[in-house]
């Protein structure tokens, strides 16, 4: 018997598109030809308008860690002190990374599932004036909450000794994030969520302000010195030896969004977040959380989600990601973003009743039609 077919739902890495699959299996080439270097100034220029920025966007050979690191090295020194939104995992990775570099850490602790406000960091920076930096990201990916991120810009906007510093990595493509506009000062991506690539490769770029922070920064930096790989990208090249793969696929994914329409992928999830949340409210179950890319559906009780998790990767072939810390047991995280059918959806909510329904949650055959026929309304429009 062959095995089920793999469907992928997890908030990245994310299913990967046939065209896009078969860009990344092309011939190597060297990064130091001309060829390259045509497809490299090329990219760096069409991720402008998607950055929504006049300023540079670079491409580092690091996962979205990396970026976040290079966002703190190259604007920061030891000592300094920067606010932290921290209201899931993502967010307790700047604090980490701050740490790590001697940088003051101060922290707004959000219940995880909760948003940030403007009035929680003007409150802050009123306790702490001497902060230098905000760290927050437009989507934690842990608890599908997005942040308010245009109305807490408006702080930072107009004061030369603050930055913000936006993790845009489970948001970039889906939200409406214009940099230069709402004056974000560093925002960063990563490969593996909207960009549908393998992860591996981060994108960052930094407004004036923050190229300004940079001359000043004293953190130790070699390999994320973020001046080098501008200066490199002026004359065609990556300072290292080029990601060809990601970067040559990573044009064939602008292609892809020309193709589409960003109107189109971003109502493509809008339509995917309803399927999921209107099926899961129809099974009695409870949204914990929701977001422009990822939904997390919570669990009572007598379900351990993180069972269900390996039974419906072990069983039917389909990953889906689980809570992560005290939320292990209780939810499970799909994702809004990547090449997602309606037939994928149709197989995640059948193998999901199944598995309910040998744990005695009781399902009557009505809610089953009645998820089909949510599934089918919901994502028929966008279906690819
Ligand atoms: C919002 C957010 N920030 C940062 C990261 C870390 O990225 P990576 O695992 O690629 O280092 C992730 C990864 O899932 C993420 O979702």
């Amino acid at each position: 018997m062959s095995n089920p077919p793999y469907y992928l739902l997890a908030p990245g890495p994310v299913s990967i598109p046939k065209s896009i699959l078969d860009t990344l299996s092309l011939p190597m080439i060297h990064h130091r030809t001309p060829e390259f270097t045509n497809i490299l100034l090329r990219v760096l220029t069409r991720l402008k308008p998607l950055f929504q920025t006049q300023n540079p966007v670079l491409l580092l050979p690091t996962t979205g860690s990396g970026a976040m690191e290079a966002a703190l090295v190259n604007s920061l020194s030891p000592g300094d002190e920067i606010l932290i939104i921290q209201a899931g995992k993502f967010g307790e990775r700047w604090t980490q990374i701050a740490q790590a570099y001697g940088i003051t850490p101060h922290i707004i602790d959000i219940k995880w599932g909760e948003k940030a406000s403007k009035s929680l960091v003007e409150t802050q920076l009123k306790k702490h004036p001497n902060i230098k930096a905000l760290c927050i990201q437009a989507c934690e990916t842990s608890t599908a909450v997005d942040h308010p991120i245009k109305d807490i810009c408006e702080i930072f906007k107009n004061d030369s000794q603050k930055i913000i510093i936006v993790d845009a990595i489970t948001a970039l493509v889906y939200q409406n994030i214009p940099m230069d506009k709402w004056g974000i000062d560093i925002l960063l991506g990563g490969s593996q969520k909207a960009f549908m690539l393998p992860t591996g490769l981060s994108l960052i770029s930094l407004s004036q302000k923050a190229w300004s922070f940079y001359a000043s920064a004293k953190c130790p930096r070699f390999y994320l010195d973020l001046k080098k790989e501008l200066n490199a990208n002026k004359k065609g090249q990556t300072f290292f030896s080029s990601l060809v793969t990601h970067i040559r696929s990573l044009d064939a994914v602008l292609n892809f969004f020309d193709d589409q329409g960003l109107e189109f992928i971003q109502k493509k999830a809008l339509n995917i977040q309803q399927a999921i949340n209107l099926s899961a409210k129809e099974l009695g179950l409870n949204i914990f959380s929701t977001s422009t890319t990822v939904t997390a559906i919570e669990f009572p009780e007598s379900i351990k989600a993180s069972v269900l998790q390996k039974k419906l990767i072990t069983q039917y072939n389909i990953t889906v990601a689980g809570g992560q810390e005290h939320l292990k047991d209780r939810i499970i995280r799909l994702s809004h973003m990547g090449d997602i059918s309606k037939l994928a959806i149709e197989a995640f909510f059948i193998a999901l009743i199944i598995e309910l329904q040998k744990l005695d949650f009781n399902i009557t055959s009505e809610q089953n039609d009645n998820v089909k026929k949510i599934i089918n309304d919901c994502m028929s429009t966008t279906n690819a």
